[in-house]
């Protein structure tokens, strides 16, 4: 298990570059698989999670050369068509290779990818899209396979706007005969990199970004290999915008995309934090007040639920008291008993934590349960009077590519530690 060693108490200065979006990279790369050719991809993140991806396309049968930030995945060589229980337990979202999967060879399987931390994260919408679009859809012993002749277009309107449903059937859709719209479709940016993706092979998808996306099924003939490079990674950037403020430092965030960023932006503002937005950086000005805010977590242009950790963190050491509603994913609040070992005055009821601000925090022996809880727990540390020891820091490795030593670059004490 690894874990970190962090000294509080440093104010963070400098400039650090955001990598490409780990939740644009992972549907990209499962769409590779559906024109059965040789793709470049740039912007990658090298992070577990994308090497999980990577391994879920080797094991199809895909060829993926990574250089650097840029990946080369040939899908021509698929063969087979089910993925092993345990690549599908290491990484939930091999769940999105579903879609190209079945949009491709009419069927596949795949192991449940379970819940995890944060909620049980069932895939019924996925399921429900796919059977409207005529495929049979087996569940059994933790398996899942679904087959169809031929996929139609269909009229499908999700119950609520799920990230990867919408990307699913997206895929799904792209070869199927006839037109699918997907209504009360999740907006978030990742939705329009996935679009303007799979326009680049052929593909005739318009409305993403909006709640309704319509696909229009095109022949296999008519996809060829596409080139894109990845949006900016606006969660990475926020939790770097959090780690500026929570030191009372001044931190440049390049490679961003601002506008993908207003929903935090716009609440880090409210708490009384300084915040420069150029074309492609944000900057956060040193500030040494925070105000209590009030956040409610909602699907795309509301509060992003990937910040929700890391504004919790923050907002522990603001003057008053904060109400944050997670209305997301049904247990995402693990990070609150460690950040209360740190001395925060956080309770939780039902789904709301309410965080009465206290003066200072303290570090202590603390465990990432998940990726974004980790992270707020390192941003807390660095807030910390003494030090922190940091245990199982390899979910924080899942979502931010070596984020010690881009902290430490700022002025930041951490120490990864291999047990
Ligand atoms: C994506 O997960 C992201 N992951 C998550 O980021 C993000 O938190 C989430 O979207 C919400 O923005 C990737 O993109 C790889 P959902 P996803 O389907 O697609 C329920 C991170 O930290 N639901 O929008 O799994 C579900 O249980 C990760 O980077 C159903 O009920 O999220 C949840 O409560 C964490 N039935 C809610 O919808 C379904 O069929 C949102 O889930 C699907 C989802």
């Amino acid at each position: 298990m690894q874990k970190f060693l962090i000294v509080g108490g440093n104010r963070l200065k400098g400039t650090i570059r955001a990598s490409g979006s780990k939740n644009a990279a992972l549907p990209v790369l499962a769409a590779c698989i559906l024109n059965a050719s040789k793709n470049t991809i740039h912007e990658v993140p090298r992070l577990k999670d994308v090497a999980v991806m990577k391994d879920v396309l080797t094991y199809l049968g895909a060829k993926v050369v990574c250089e650097g930030s840029t990946f080369i995945v040939d899908s021509s060589n698929i063969q087979s068509v089910e993925i092993s229980e345990d690549l599908m337990r290491r990484m939930r979202a091999s769940n999105l290779v579903l879609g190209s999967m079945l949009g491709r060879f009419g069927r596949v399987k795949i192991s449940y990818p379970g819940g995890c931390q944060i909620g049980s994260r069932p895939m019924n919408l996925h399921f429900k899209g796919m059977q409207a679009m005529g495929a049979v859809i087996k569940e059994k012993y933790g398996y899942i396979s679904a087959q169809a002749e031929k996929l139609t277009g269909a009229d499908i309107h999700l119950d609520l706007p799920s990230v990867g449903a919408t990307e699913n059937l997206m895929m799904a859709a792209v070869l199927a005969c006839g037109i699918t719209t997907i209504r009360n479709a999740a907006k978030e940016p990742e939705m329009v990199d996935l679009q303007n993706f799979l326009n680049k092979m052929g593909a005739r998808v318009k409305g993403a970004g909006t709640d309704t996306i319509k696909i229009e099924g095109v022949r296999r003939s008519d996809l060829k290999p596409a080139v894109h490079t990845i949006i900016p990674d606006r969660i990475e950037a926020g939790t770097h915008l959090v780690a500026a403020a929570i030191t009372g430092g001044e931190v440049t965030v390049t490679n961003v995309i601002p506008e993908h960023m207003e929903p935090l932006l716009a609440k880090m503002r409210e708490a009384g934090i300084r915040i420069l937005a150029g074309d492609d950086f944000v900057r956060v000005q040193g500030s040494d007040r925070i105000r209590a805010v009030d956040i409610k977590t909602m699907p795309y242009p509301g509060f992003p639920t990937d910040m929700q950790p890391q504004m919790m963190a923050l907002l522990s050491l603001a003057e008053g008291t904060s109400i944050i509603t997670e209305t997301v994913f049904e247990n995402r609040f693990k990070h609150v008993g460690e950040l209360r070992r740190m001395g925060a005055d956080i309770k939780v009821e039902g789904q709301s934590a309410i965080v009465k601000g206290v003066k200072k925090l303290s570090g202590a022996y603390l465990e990432a349960t998940d990726l974004r809880a980790g992270a707020a727990l390192v941003l807390a540390s660095l807030a910390a009077e003494n030090g922190t020891i940091l245990e199982d820091v390899a979910h924080i490795d899942r979502g931010y590519e070596r984020l010690e030593t881009k902290y430490n670059a700022l002025g930041a004490r951490i120490v990864r530690v291999h047990d």
